[in-house]
Order: structure tokens, then C-alpha cells, then sequence
């Protein structure tokens, strides 16, 4: 295996994310009151929540799309990024993501509301009472599966051998600290400025979660703009998206979006895996707080 995650202040971070990156990540960057995030684990619907919210606030609130005329969800910033290019000139991943992502000097000058997304744990998220954000975060056992293809297919890794290794490997390291990720964020669940939902609950419930995240973000949902987003989210949509197709640093003939499914571990994890995942997520998340959020039981 390829990937050697870097144990930063108790957490698991990819293998160029340094802890001096990580205290000026956190430090350099201020989040301003009208600023909103979409934050989660990777492989949790990152992508699906940030198009939801860019359209709820394009439409409503931006005189103007982020960056000129053909801008869509993936324009949207991301913290952890940005932070690497600010930081870092000399990196491969940040000189590539230099090209592709919004350079530094226009986040400051997006206009406000600027969005944001972030892989951060919530101990190392930028935070400010006023900004608001939305956290999701998935079924475990679907994350893994996930998580396998991006990493196995994107072009940063040339070969992180097969399933059967790769789960051994993340579970070894304590599923790079997933249970932390969610408890983290779950001990904010009733701040005024958080929200969270699940993915399958987006999958199940799409108009009601819609509607929510729109009060939340102070936002009037018509049926007109409900109509808008759930043609422009859909899956099928979502995955012929250009960037998707083409830029998302996916080998040839592979996808940044493989299923969109709930329940795709089923036919990938043996049962001695979906064990393991289990007994992680007992111990360290404890079993009454998976009945009541975690639907994979
Ligand atoms: P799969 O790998 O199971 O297909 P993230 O954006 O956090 O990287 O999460 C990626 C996962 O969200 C992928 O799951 C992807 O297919 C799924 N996804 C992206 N857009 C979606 C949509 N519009 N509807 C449902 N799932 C979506």
C-alpha cells in the first residue's frame, strides 16, 4: 500500500497534509459571518450536498455564479485545499491543484456568501459562531467501498493494491479515524449555526432534507427552485457533469461517481469485514448512537 497516513494531534491525515500545515490551516484562515461550509468525512456525499447548496444560494442570493458564466459546484472552494496552496508552492498534489482550483488571492474576493467544503474534523475546522455549517456523514461500510474506488482510480495513486488489503489497511488505522469524525461534529448537533444529515436520510427524504437545509440556510424554497435542484442533483446528472468526466483526477475510463447507492457494500464486504466495521464502530461510537443515527444495522 502506497498511502501512509500522517497522525496528526490524534487524527489520521493523508500523507502531505503536515502538522505544521494543519496548525496554519487552522490559524491562517478565518471564516467570515455570511461565509457557509459543507464538511464531512471523505466519500460521504461531500459533492452531492455542495451542488444542493450552490444552487439553493446561487439562485437566491449570488448576483452572480462563483467564477464566471460556466461555474458550477465544484468552483466551490475547498479548505483543505486552498490551505495547501496557500501554504505550499513546492508540493506535486498543491502545484497540480494550483491549476485547477481558485487561486487564493479570488477567495477573498468572491462575493459574499462565498461556500466552502472541508474534510477538516471539527477540532481543526475554521470556525466563527456566525458561519454556518452543514455537516453529512454515511454509512460506514458504504464510505470504505467508496473510498476504495477514489483512491484505487484517481491519479494520485498508482496502486494501493486490492480491495482485501486496502480494508486491512484501513482498519488497522482505526478506519482513519471516521468515529472521530462523526462524534466530533455529532457534539455540535445543536449549535444554531450546525446542521446535520446523513446521507441516506438525503437519499430517502430528498424533498424534506431540501426543504430543511433552505430554512436553515434562511432561504425560501419554492417549488419552482425545488424542481431546479432536484433535476440538477440527480445522480445521472451530477455524473455527466464536465468536471466530473474529465477533470475530477480520475484514471481513464473510471468515475469520481461509480454508484450513488445506498447499501453498496452488500455485494463488496465479505462478512468477516462488515464484522470488523461493526466492532470498530461499537467501541469507539457505541451501540446507541448507531441505532439512533447509523442506518446500516
Ligand atoms: P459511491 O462511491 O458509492 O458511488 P464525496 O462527494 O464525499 O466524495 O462522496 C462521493 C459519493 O457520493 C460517491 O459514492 C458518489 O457516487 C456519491 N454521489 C455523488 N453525487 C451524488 C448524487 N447526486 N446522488 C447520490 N449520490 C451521489
Amino acid at each position: 500500500t502506497i498511502i501512509r497516513p500522517n497522525l496528526c494531534k490524534g487524527f489520521l491525515f493523508p500523507p502531505f497534509l503536515t502538522e505544521e500545515w494543519l496548525e496554519q490551516a487552522s490559524s491562517i484562515f478565518k471564516p467570515r459571518d455570511t461565509d457557509l461550509f459543507v464538511t464531512s468525512f471523505p466519500k460521504s456525499g461531500t459533492h452531492w450536498l455542495s451542488h444542493i447548496e450552490y444552487l439553493l444560494v446561487c439562485k437566491e442570493k449570488l448576483s452572480k455564479p462563483l467564477a464566471g458564466e460556466n461555474a458550477t459546484f465544484f468552483d466551490i472552494p475547498q479548505v483543505d485545499e486552498l490551505q495547501l496552496v496557500e501554504t505550499e508552492g513546492s508540493l506535486s498534489k498543491g502545484e497540480q491543484l494550483k491549476k485547477l482550483r481558485i487561486p487564493k488571492a479570488m477567495i477573498s474576493a468572491l462575493p459574499d456568501p462565498r461556500l466552502f467544503y472541508t474534510h477538516f474534523p471539527y477540532k481543526f475546522l475554521p470556525k466563527n459562531p456566525a458561519t454556518k455549517y452543514l455537516y453529512i456523514y454515511r454509512n460506514p461500510k458504504d464510505v470504505v467501498v467508496s473510498m476504495y474506488n477514489h483512491l484505487s482510480n484517481d491519479v494520485f495513486h498508482s496502486d494501493i493494491g486490492t480491495f482485501d488489503e486496502f480494508f486491512q489497511f484501513y482498519v488497522e488505522n482505526n478506519c482513519f479515524n471516521h468515529c472521530e469524525h462523526i462524534k466530533g461534529y455529532f457534539e455540535h448537533k445543536d449549535d444554531p449555526n450546525f446542521f446535520i444529515l446523513s446521507y441516506e436520510d438525503l437519499h430517502k427524504n430528498f424533498k424534506m432534507k431540501v426543504d430543511e437545509i433552505a430554512s436553515f440556510l434562511g432561504i425560501e424554497l419554492t417549488e419552482e427552485l425545488y424542481q431546479l435542484i432536484a433535476k440538477e442533483t440527480n445522480f445521472e446528472t451530477m455524473r455527466e457533469n464536465e468536471f466530473i468526466k474529465g477533470k475530477a483526477f480520475m484514471k481513464e475510463g473510471t468515475s469520481f461517481f461509480p454508484k450513488g447507492k445506498v447499501g453498496t457494500w452488500k455485494s463488496s464486504l465479505s462478512k468477516e469485514q462488515s464484522e470488523k466495521i461493526d466492532e470498530i464502530f461499537l467501541s469507539n461510537i457505541g451501540k446507541d448512537f448507531i441505532k439512533k443515527y447509523i442506518t446500516y444495522f
